[in-house]
């Protein structure tokens, strides 16, 4: 059974003061819930977040990650670092990092070999750009990314890692994925994950639909049968927003 799963992504947005604010506001808000909710804050709000969202049930995720566990790496964090302040998961190959920041398939398998060797779990960003969609290769697109990002890793360990489709034409567009082609790619994504693994792995692995998600498409996405969550970006900064997604 899989559990729901709405997770924030802020990216570069709030100050440590706007952060508190937020977090307030949602206290009052995340009650009871069968849904699982994490916030994806830079890293200098993760320690004011986890204070201000003890006992809430909401999780704390870090955006990005080194593979190394220290060293001469100048403006990077270590996984040791992001559990000493008790964060609970990470994103890894978000698109953005992939674009902007000479993420590749081969950094994105490091770096889940890392963390799925630690307390911190995985959720890892697919994905196709316009031109692939276009050209009718998005599907053998996230295909390579899927396998190269699970390679060399064992089912045990798997099935701790999340998955986040995010077609990157839908990304701070306003133009969503219609619900049928998030399903889709979520259903071939579990099918490569069917053949990586075995169908039982597959069936336990969360996978989200990213990309202009909001309060009034939240619900038609995560009606469909293959999509297990969703990764919010500009909707998951204001807390009034964020809630009535998890709430869908
Ligand atoms: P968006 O961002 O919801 O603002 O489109 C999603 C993401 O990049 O994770």
């Amino acid at each position: 059974m899989r559990i729901p799963f709405i997770a924030g992504n802020w990216k570069m947005n709030k100050t440590m003061a706007e952060a508190r604010l937020f977090a307030r506001d949602i206290k009052e808000m995340y009650l009871d819930t069968d849904v699982r909710a994490a916030i994806f804050a830079p890293y200098t709000q993760l320690l004011v977040l986890k204070e201000a969202l003890k006992n809430t049930g909401i999780a704390l995720g870090a955006q990005n990650v080194h593979y190394e566990m220290s060293g001469a790496y100048t403006g990077e964090i270590s996984i040791p670092m992001l559990s000493e302040l008790g964060v609970d998961y990470c994103l890894i190959g978000h698109s953005e990092r992939r674009q902007y920041f000479g993420e590749t398939d081969q950094t994105v398998n490091l770096k889940m070999k890392a963390l799925l060797d630690s307390e911190i779990k995985p959720l890892v960003c697919v994905g196709e750009d316009l031109g692939q969609r276009e050209s009718g290769q998005a599907l053998a697109l996230v295909e390579k990314q899927v396998r190269a990002a699970f390679d060399g890793i064992a089912a045990e360990k798997a099935v701790r890692a999340t998955i986040a489709y995010e077609p990157i034409w839908a990304i701070g567009t306003g133009r969503t994925a219609t619900p049928e082609q998030a399903n889709e790619m979520c259903a071939c994504i579990r099918g490569v994950l069917s053949s990586l693994y075995d169908e039982e792995t597959a069936d336990e692995i969360i996978i989200q639909y990213g990309g202009s998600v909001t309060p009034e498409n939240a619900t038609q996405i995560m009606n469909m049968e293959e999509i297990d969550g969703a990764l919010v970006g500009g909707a998951s900064l204001d807390p009034v927003k964020f809630m009535q997604i998890v709430d869908f």
